[in-house]
């Protein structure tokens, strides 16, 4: 109950922080993504093209917001560890956030498996135990999309937190991820503890 009662507090406090901000300013943060732990800070926007560097931003605050990547932010929430991770301002992430498109046209939804199906059937994410497969696939998905480094250098070869080796490359006028060399479109947010690169295609991310 007091937990309830707090977050009522922080989120009408959020609120009227909120409506002194120009409409533009509310529309692109939506109050369910503001950090609510610091209502008293004012809301910086983060929009296309224009990164923000205020100091209190995290990267939880802005991932959200992007409309273009909103599926993989979602996610990205779904996985206390993932959120943990880009709430803390002391740990710098880059998160590789592959477009809706790439998401929506896999084969496979990010959280089956063809082996999970292959050994169990159809119903291979039914009951608890199935829906801890899922969530074990997804967080499998997400973590191949997190590099745990920012700044990163071109060339740095590092391991996402889902243990493969990372790196990007510029390609003329081009950049990529590698080994995959997938196109990375722009950089969509810059903040305290890291940015956020829009992705043309999702990375691998199988076992
Ligand atoms: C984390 O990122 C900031 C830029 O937002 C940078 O100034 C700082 O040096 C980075 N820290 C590490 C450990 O890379």
């Amino acid at each position: 109950m007091r937990a309830t009662t707090l977050s009522s507090v922080l989120l009408l406090a959020t609120r009227a922080t909120s409506q002194l901000l120009p409409f533009g300013a509310f529309h692109s943060t939506p109050y369910k993504d503001l950090p609510n732990n610091h209502p008293q800070n004012p809301i910086m926007p983060t929009g296309d093209n224009t990164p923000s560097t205020n100091a209190a931003v995290v990267l939880s605050d802005v991932l959200g917001n992007q409309r273009a990547i909103n599926i993989f932010a979602s996610f990205t929430r779904d996985i206390e560890a993932i959120t943990q991770r880009l709430e803390t301002s002391s740990l710098n992430t880059t998160v590789l956030a592959p477009v809706n498109g790439a998401i929506t046209s896999l084969p496979r939804k990010p959280w089956e498996d063809s082996a999970d199906y292959q050994a169990m059937g159809d119903g291979a994410y039914e009951g608890k135990s199935g829906e801890d497969r899922a969530q074990r696939n997804l967080r499998r998905f997400v973590e191949a999309h997190i590099a745990p480094i920012s700044p990163w250098g071109e060339g740095e070869k590092v391991q996402s937190l889902g243990g493969g080796e990372v790196w990007w490359e510029r390609r003329e006028e081009r950049a990529v991820v590698m080994p995959g060399e997938v196109e990375i479109e722009r950089v969509v947010s810059k903040v305290k503890n890291g940015e956020v690169w829009l992705l043309k295609d999702v990375l691998n991310y199988e076992k």
